[in-house]
């Protein structure tokens, strides 16, 4: 215990309410925040992190809480972009983990570099995005991480992980998987090309830069991007939400078939010739439920894969609505559907 101080601002009673993009009225035993990595050391010294169980925080836009934390929460806010390497066709750059993304995005396509333009307006820190491989209009961020520099909480030491030691896949790391709540991203290296990479054959996006009347290029691109995610996706500044609330179900080629058979609209996409990624949205919206809503807590009206607080719902009150939609799921598909989001 000797070694064990308080020198950071830990507060108390902390309210979570406006750090979550849920919205969820929920309160934090203890509440610190980071902005270096002498700071996040202070705080895995303090009696308080020792005394307490504990949970990092970027953009709180992946989370449900369903009560009151009772421990520490520990919010990252180290910042700053620095280019380390710039050859002739692309750029080395080490972002802050506490940097928003949206914001990282918005300054790649300042540079006119390109990779992440497809990933523009989704929230949260840099800081989280290696944690489930964010991803969105035909780009993961995956693609584009040299490196992730993560701080070992039980060895008190930073470690440096290759993109091949994070272990990405859909939606997933190995900061969600075995390393789960054990390390603290504290930056994160990128490579950006300087030769436009032009992915636009996701969804949308061609039709919406013919609408605007735009070429593609990482800046147009983003543009096009965002254009299309604000008429889909609710603005969690005005209603609480985490996103996609499921992931997609990824299923047997042949047990797709069958589904073919029976629902003949199905939306799935071969990830291999064995497997189907299956649009949980569909599978929610053709059981009915799109727009549904229970007190507070609903089904989003444009995007059933979305769950959505009007104002005043509970983390239960979300949780039980989720256990409605995965057993229709079942019932209607014999698909088990999986929470995305964390829950707490
Ligand atoms: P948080 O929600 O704060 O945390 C998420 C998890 O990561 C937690 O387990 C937390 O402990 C952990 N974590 C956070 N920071 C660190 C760190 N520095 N070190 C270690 N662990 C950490 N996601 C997509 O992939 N694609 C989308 O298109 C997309 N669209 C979205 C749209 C909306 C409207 C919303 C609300 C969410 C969307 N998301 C999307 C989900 C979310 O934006 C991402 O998962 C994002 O990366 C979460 O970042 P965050 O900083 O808010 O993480
Ligand atoms: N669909 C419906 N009804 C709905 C919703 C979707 O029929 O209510 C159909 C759409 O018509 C489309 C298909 O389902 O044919 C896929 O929909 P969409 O393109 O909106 O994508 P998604 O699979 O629902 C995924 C990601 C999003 C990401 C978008 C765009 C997951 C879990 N979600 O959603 O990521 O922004 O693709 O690439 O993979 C997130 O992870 O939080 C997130 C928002």
């Amino acid at each position: 215990m000797l070694n064990h101080y308080n020198m950071c601002n830990i507060i108390n009673n902390f309210s979570l309410k406006e750090i979550h993009t849920f919205g969820i009225n929920v309160r934090a035993k203890h509440f610190v925040s980071f902005e270096s990595i002498i700071e996040l050391k202070e705080i895995i010294n303090s009696n308080v992190f020792f005394n307490n169980k504990s949970f990092i925080l970027g953009g709180g836009s992946n989370l449900l809480f369903t009560k009151d934390y009772d421990g520490l929460i520990i919010h990252n806010k180290i910042t700053g972009i620095c280019i380390l390497e710039d050859n002739n066709s692309n750029i080395i750059v080490e972002v802050g983990g506490g940097v928003n993304w949206h914001e990282f995005v918005m300054w790649s396509v300042s540079q006119k570099l390109s990779g992440i333009e497809n990933l523009a307006l989704i929230p949260g820190t840099v800081g989280a995005s290696p944690i489930q491989n964010i991803g969105a209009y035909g780009a993961e961020v995956k693609d584009s991480i040299k490196r992730v520099y993560a701080f070992d909480i039980k060895k008190k030491k930073l470690k440096i992980f290759t993109n091949k030691e994070c272990k990405f896949g859909y939606r997933d790391s190995i900061f969600k998987a075995n390393l789960k709540n054990k390390f603290i991203i504290t930056k994160v290296e990128f490579t950006l090309s300087k030769i436009p990479l032009n992915k636009t054959t996701y969804g949308a996006i061609q039709e919406e830069l013919k609408d605007l009347n735009l070429s593609p290029s990482p800046n147009n691109i983003a543009r096009a991007v965002m254009n299309i995610r604000i008429r889909k996706l609710p603005n969690p500044d005005e209603i609480g939400n985490g996103g996609s609330f499921f992931k997609n179900p990824i299923i047997k080629t042949s047990d797709f078939k069958k589904l073919q058979k029976r629902f003949p609209k199905i939306v799935g996409h071969k990830t291999s010739e064995e497997e189907t990624k299956i649009a949980a949205g569909w599978l929610i919206d053709n059981a009915g439920l799109k727009g549904y809503r229970k007190g507070d807590a609903g089904v989003h009206n444009n995007q059933a894969l979305v769950l959505v607080n009007y104002g005043n719902a509970s983390g239960t009150d979300i949780i039980s609505l989720s256990r409605m939609i995965q057993k229709k799921v079942l019932e209607k598909y014999g698909i088990q559907i999986e929470p995305e989001v964390t829950i707490l």
